[in-house]
């Protein structure tokens, strides 16, 4: 089985899917560091500005679903993979679904001084791309674990402890 962790822009997947890879000595995969990687432009603001949303979206489908064939990976999604129900139709086949909770205002204090998050423009922004996927991360999710307050190795250690109740291979 693979872990998936999903959740908005600042909610910490890259840095938890480090640690928690290390951990339980599983892969560590980061979709965004492939999108990149496949689109050959140098940052993923490059390629929102040069190729658009809509070529990110369907680069990150085919990452998706390559991604979604790996075993014994913690896969760390980008915060718009749940804007295409196809990417997590392809990640739940092979993988435990896990949404990394943070308030609006943990995000916007992690996110502001953000370099290459294209779709990062403001608060209002924000609140309003949060308010819109917040039910979709939800649905995906098999369990969600609030990460305000915590810092990358309290978030790890909650998330074990769900999975050993789980049960994980
Ligand atoms: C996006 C989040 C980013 C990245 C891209 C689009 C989004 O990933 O995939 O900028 O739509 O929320 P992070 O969640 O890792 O910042």
């Amino acid at each position: 089985m693979n872990v998936v962790l999903i959740g908005f822009m600042g909610s910490g997947k890259s840095s938890v899917a480090l640690g928690l890879a290390k951990k339980l000595k599983m892969k560590m995969v980061d979709m965004d560091d492939l999108v990149l990687k496949s689109s050959g432009r140098k940052s993923i603001s490059e390629i929102f500005k040069k190729d658009g949303e809509i070529r990110f979206r369907e680069l990150e489908v085919s990452v998706g679903k390559k991604v979604a064939r790996r075993k014994s990976a913690v896969i760390a999604t980008g915060g718009g993979v749940v804007m295409n129900k196809i990417i997590l139709d392809f990640l739940r086949i092979n993988g435990q679904v896990i949404y990394l909770k943070t308030s609006l205002e943990s995000i916007f204090n992690r996110i502001k001084k953000s370099e290459d998050r294209p779709l990062f423009k403001n608060f209002h922004e924000i609140k309003y791309l949060l308010k819109l996927r917040e039910p979709l991360y939800k649905a995906y999710a098999d369990f969600v674990i609030s990460t305000d307050h915590k810092n990358v190795s309290e978030v790890i250690n909650s998330i074990i402890k769900r999975l050993d109740k789980y049960g994980r291979e």
